[in-house]
């Protein structure tokens, strides 16, 4: 069995890396999602070697059994996070053991092996380092990553696989300085997320499956997500998808739902909690009745509503769509809370404002490391 100490990674590089102009205009002209960096990291595991043959390579398509398990039965999960250009000119990792922790729980809730914190943190780095260029040389510079386990064992039994592939793939995140507009929000009566027992509290590509036709049918209504209730009553708020969500009362106090199994634990959630405690804010985790909510918002108690994940950050919503028609939260618009929230996590994250919480980790990028070399033959 390969020791993690003695695991390293081979390098296999891009022969011709891209130009400075062209991924300049790839980083500034892509939709979320839809265009990736020169490399990826794997790494691969079975029974008798554990966690072995980690490598960085040129990005490109895997080599698969038709018969690996995760077309089959579904064994796969994901991370998302982020690396940011800080104003120091490195690069910041948010809270990168969180995400590894995660990603460990829902191995577990799925039978796979399990990276260890360790071996996650250095997978990232590795291609975070790789790839820095792609975090552009800009205040608001970004890099979405997307860590992400299969099984690759070609079987159809079914049982838990006993091969798996980790990787790590990363792609740039359209800078924008501004917040996005306020979302419309259907609230779904029909679809639901998870439920107790299930695998909503981890992040497995079947949960955001199951979301999709609930996200087909705001789509068609012109709304921008979909708010789903609890599986049991169809009465309480859970999450959208792919995102936890916050009520502000006029009261003073900002309200999520509690963590009960089915929802996911948001790495932004966590830290919007806490940089809203930091503000006083009175933070109540409590179960959220959507009747309750909606009447509230008629009568003007709801001051703000947001959702946040690593993608999106903070987004307002500004209305809820339902059986009984459209509310409309405070005047529509982004409110005065979800703005500075939103700032102050962007602020931490590029390091523009004291780490209080001990959320980031620098990685220095190949032109840092240069300034360093520099810095001592001088
Ligand atoms: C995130 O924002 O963390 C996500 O995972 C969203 C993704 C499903 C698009």
């Amino acid at each position: 069995m390969t020791s993690l100490e003695s695991l390293q990674f081979q390098k296999r590089m891009i022969e011709s890396p891209i130009g400075e102009a062209d991924r300049a205009a790839l980083v500034a002209g892509g939709e979320f999602g839809q265009v990736f960096t020169e490399h990826m990291v794997t790494v691969r595991w079975n029974e008798q070697r554990g966690w072995h043959d980690g490598l960085v390579e040129p990005f490109g398509p895997l080599r698969l059994s038709p018969a690996a398990a995760v077309f089959h039965y579904g064994q796969e999960i994901f991370e998302g996070m982020k690396a940011f250009r800080a104003a120091d000119g490195g690069i910041n990792l948010f809270r990168v053991e969180r995400n590894a922790e995660r990603f460990a729980a829902s191995a577990r809730r799925l039978a796979m092996a399990e990276v260890p914190a360790e071996l996650f943190r250095r997978a990232v780095e590795e291609l975070v380092s790789s790839d820095a260029a792609w975090v552009a040389d800009h205040p608001e510079g970004t890099l979405y990553l997307r860590p992400f386990q299969i099984a690759t064992e070609p079987t159809l039994g079914m049982q838990p696989a006993a091969a798996y592939l980790f990787g790590v793939i990363a792609s740039p995140v359209v800078v924008n300085r501004r917040e996005a507009p306020p979302m419309r929000i259907l609230i779904s009566d029909d679809h639901v997320r998870a439920v107790r027992g299930g695998t909503g509290d981890v992040k497995c590509g079947g949960n955001y499956a199951a979301s999709m036709p609930a996200l087909g049918r705001a789509a068609e209504v012109g709304c921008d997500q979909v708010l789903f209730l609890d599986a049991a009553e169809r009465r309480f708020v859970e999450e959208l998808g792919g995102m936890n969500v916050f009520v502000v009362y006029d009261n003073g106090s900002v309200c999520t739902p509690p963590l009960t199994g089915t929802i996911l634990p948001g790495v932004t959630r966590d830290s919007i909690m806490r940089l809203a405690a930091d503000r006083g804010a009175r933070l109540v985790e409590r179960p959220i009745e959507i009747d309750e909510l909606q009447e509230a918002a008629r009568a003007g108690r709801v001051t703000e509503m947001f959702a946040c994940g690593t993608v999106a950050v903070v987004r307002g919503i500004g209305s809820l769509h339902g059986r009984h028609g459209e509310v409309v939260i405070g005047d529509g618009g982004t409110g005065d809370l979800t703005a500075r929230l939103r700032q102050e996590l962007l602020d931490i994250q590029h390091g523009r404002t004291p780490d209080r919480h001990g959320w980031i980790s620098g990685i220095s990028d190949a032109r840092s490391r240069r300034s360093e070399v520099l810095e001592v033959a001088g």
